[in-house]
C-alpha cells in the first residue's frame, strides 16, 4: 500500500538556483511557511547576500555553492540538507539557464551546456532525493520546466526548449516510480515571469510580450512559488505526475 507522508517536526527543503529570481522566491515561501531551506546555487555572492536578506539570523537556512549539474556537487549539497534535519522533505529543481539563439546558429558546445545545466541537473536531482525520499517513506519533487517545453519558447532557443520537453517526461517516469513510496514528482512551467531574465529583454519587448498576455501583466516570482509551496505541502500527496502552466493564459490546454 502506498504510504501517506506524515511530516513531524522540521521539514528541509532544498531548492536549486536560489540566489535570484524564481528560486530566491521559492525559498522565501517555503522559509515563510515554516520549512528549513539550504539554498544552492552556482554564485556565490548572490546566494549569501540572498541568504542574508531571507534569514538574517542564518539559523533556518544554509548556502551551499554548487554547480547542480555535476552529480558530486549536487550530492554535497543534498547532504548540506540532510545534515540540517536528517530526512530532506522538500527538492525543487529550479536551476536553469535561460539562452535566446536562432535554430540554425545553436553549436555543439551550448547544447551540450543547457543540457547538463537545465535537463542532468534534474536526472541527478531526481535519483539523489529520490532515492532518499524513498527509504524515508516520503517526499515532494518540484521540476522547474516551461511554457517553451510544451510548445517552443518565446524567447528561449530551441536547446533550451528541448531541455525543459525532457524535464517534462522526465517527471512523468519519476513520478510513476516514485508514487508507491510516497514520493510526489510534479513540474511546473511558467513562462514570462518578472526577472532578471525578463528585464535583460528591455522595456520595449516587455510591452510587446504583456500585450500577448491575456492577463495582462507578466507574471510575479511569488505566483510561482505559491504554486511550488503548495506542491511541496503534505496536502498535495494525491498529486503526482502533473505539469501546471503559470503564464496568464498564454497557453491555456
Ligand atoms: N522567469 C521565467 O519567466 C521563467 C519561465 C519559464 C521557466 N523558467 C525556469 O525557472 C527557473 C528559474 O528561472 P529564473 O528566471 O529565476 O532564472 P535566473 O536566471 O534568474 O536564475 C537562475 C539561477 O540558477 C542559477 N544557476 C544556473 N546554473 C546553475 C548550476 N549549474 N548550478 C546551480 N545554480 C545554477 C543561477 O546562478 C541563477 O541564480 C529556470 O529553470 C528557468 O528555466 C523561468
Amino acid at each position: 500500500m502506498a504510504s501517506e507522508d506524515s511530516f513531524d517536526g522540521r521539514r528541509v527543503a532544498l531548492v536549486t538556483g536560489a540566489a535570484r529570481g524564481l528560486g530566491r522566491a521559492i525559498a522565501a515561501t517555503l522559509l515563510e511557511r515554516g520549512h528549513d531551506v539550504v539554498l544552492a546555487d552556482l554564485d556565490g555572492d548572490a546566494l549569501r547576500e540572498t541568504q542574508a536578506q531571507l534569514d538574517p539570523g542564518l539559523r533556518r537556512s544554509d548556502a551551499v555553492v554548487a554547480d547542480v549539474s555535476e552529480r558530486g556537487q549536487f550530492e554535497a549539497a543534498f547532504a548540506v540538507a540532510q545534515a540540517r534535519g536528517g530526512r530532506v522533505h522538500v527538492l525543487v529543481n529550479n536551476a536553469g539557464k535561460t539562452v535566446s539563439r536562432p535554430f540554425f546558429e545553436i553549436e555543439q558546445q551550448e547544447w551540450d551546456e543547457l543540457m547538463a545545466v537545465n535537463l542532468r541537473s534534474v536526472l541527478f536531482g531526481c535519483q539523489i532525493a529520490g532515492a532518499h525520499m524513498r527509504a524515508a517513506g516520503g517526499g515532494r519533487i518540484v521540476n522547474m520546466a516551461s511554457l517553451a517545453g510544451q510548445r517552443g519558447g518565446l524567447v528561449a532557443g530551441a536547446h533550451y526548449a528541448a531541455s525543459k520537453a525532457g524535464i517534462l517526461v522526465l517527471t512523468k517516469i519519476v513520478a510513476a516510480e516514485l508514487a508507491p513510496h510516497g514520493v510526489t514528482v510534479n513540474a511546473v512551467a511558467p513562462a514570462a515571469i518578472d526577472g532578471p531574465v525578463m528585464q535583460a529583454l528591455g522595456e520595449e519587448r516587455i510591452a510587446q510580450l504583456e500585450a500577448a498576455i491575456p492577463v495582462g501583466r507578466v507574471g510575479r516570482p511569488e505566483e510561482v512559488a505559491a504554486l511550488v509551496a503548495h506542491l511541496a505541502g503534505d496536502d498535495a500527496g494525491f498529486v503526482t505526475g502533473a505539469c501546471f502552466d503559470v503564464n496568464g493564459g498564454v497557453s491555456m490546454r
